[in-house]
């Protein structure tokens, strides 16, 4: 009962998060229009130390506040395992070059296109499970993430007098650029994905000593990242330039996003986390039509919303596919 209730949990605190952060996001580049703006690598880095900080904080608590207890569990995992440890850097690694393989992939397609076609990736996390942890999907699960893609995609649907003025800037030669750098991140997004499912659940160790890990690698591999991006700047400026109340609150919901993920992941899994932030995507689309006034539903829009509805009544609908050891 306690782990239906973490799983639910986990997964609506991720809706939620999932939500927050676009509409902050958006509402950052709305409301920021002079003074300098924050530099993205920055705030990286930030959110990595923030969430290994918090991650301490709850070692911390899981034993009891007693300082000897942290120290000694952190060096007999971090420091006595420096094999174990540096298998995080495999997901952290992966995932440092997708964040920038996203980045390739948004500097030469259009955002509609870019967040449709990284939908695939709910198909990638599915083959991954099925190879890499041997879970069983039945044909009503395969059928309802193809019908979750299809809504996905629909919801993301570009309006036609954007796409039309973006296709000119655009060349084709970007475009298979873009795409191939949003195909590698659909890869990369599954398999670091269940990569991480793997580590968690074939060890007992606790999720935030894990995370602790990998937060360790992001870190580094971030700090690289903004000095070879954004070094001159840093030089200059600090890296905390242009930061202000609304950039500290993206901070938080990004460093917020890699713990809930990472629970998520824990107590549910990653083709749930999948519907979760499918499920966040349609709620941000509604509350900026409905508060922020920017955004204007389609037909299509509501054709893609009632099919990922429809895909995660289905999800459930076959009750015992087959023994699934690693579902909570
Ligand atoms: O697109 P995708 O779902 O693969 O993105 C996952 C994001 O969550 C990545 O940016 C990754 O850095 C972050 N993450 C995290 N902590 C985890 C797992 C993922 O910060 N334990």
């Amino acid at each position: 009962m306690a782990a239906f209730r973490l799983k639910y949990m986990s997964l609506g605190v991720l809706v939620f998060q999932t939500t927050s952060l676009v509409l902050t996001m958006r509402y950052s580049r709305t409301l920021q229009s002079e003074g300098p703006r924050y530099l993205a690598s920055s705030a990286v880095v930030v959110a990595e130390l923030l969430k290994i900080l918090t991650c301490v904080l709850l070692v911390f608590k899981e034993h009891s506040y007693s300082m000897r207890a942290l120290n000694s569990i952190l060096r007999q995992e971090i420091t006595h395992k420096p094999i174990e440890t540096l298998k995080l850097a495999i997901p952290s690694g992966i995932y440092t070059l997708q964040n920038n393989l996203l980045y390739v992939a948004l500097s030469n397609l259009d955002a509609a296109t870019y967040q449709v076609t990284y939908q695939l990736k709910i198909l990638t996390t599915a083959l991954f499970s099925v190879s890499m942890l041997g879970r069983r999907l039945g044909v009503y699960q395969w059928l309802s993430l193809l019908v979750l893609m299809t809504g996905v995609a629909l919801v993301q649907w570009p309006s036609e007098s954007a796409s039309a003025a973006e296709e000119e800037v655009l060349s084709a030669g970007s475009q298979v650029v873009g795409v191939t750098a949003v195909l590698v991140a659909c890869c990369s997004s599954g398999f670091a994905g269940v990569y991480f499912e793997k580590i968690l659940k074939e060890s007992k160790q606790s999720v935030w000593i894990r995370n602790i890990q990998l937060g360790m690698f992001g870190l580094i591999f971030g700090l690289f990242g903004m000095l070879a991006y954004d070094g001159n700047r840093v030089r200059e400026s600090g890296m905390f330039q242009g930061y202000n109340t609304l950039t500290w609150t993206v901070v938080a919901l990004q460093a917020l996003g890699g713990l809930v993920i990472a629970a998520v992941i824990k107590y549910a899994d990653n083709i749930l986390k999948g519907f979760a932030t499918s499920l966040s995507i349609i709620l941000s689309t509604l509350i900026s039509y409905f508060w922020l006034q920017d955004f204007e539903p389609t037909g299509v829009f509501f054709l893609g919303t009632i099919l990922v509805i429809v895909a995660t009544f289905l999800y459930g609908y076959e009750a015992k596919p087959a023994p699934n050891p690693s579902r909570a």
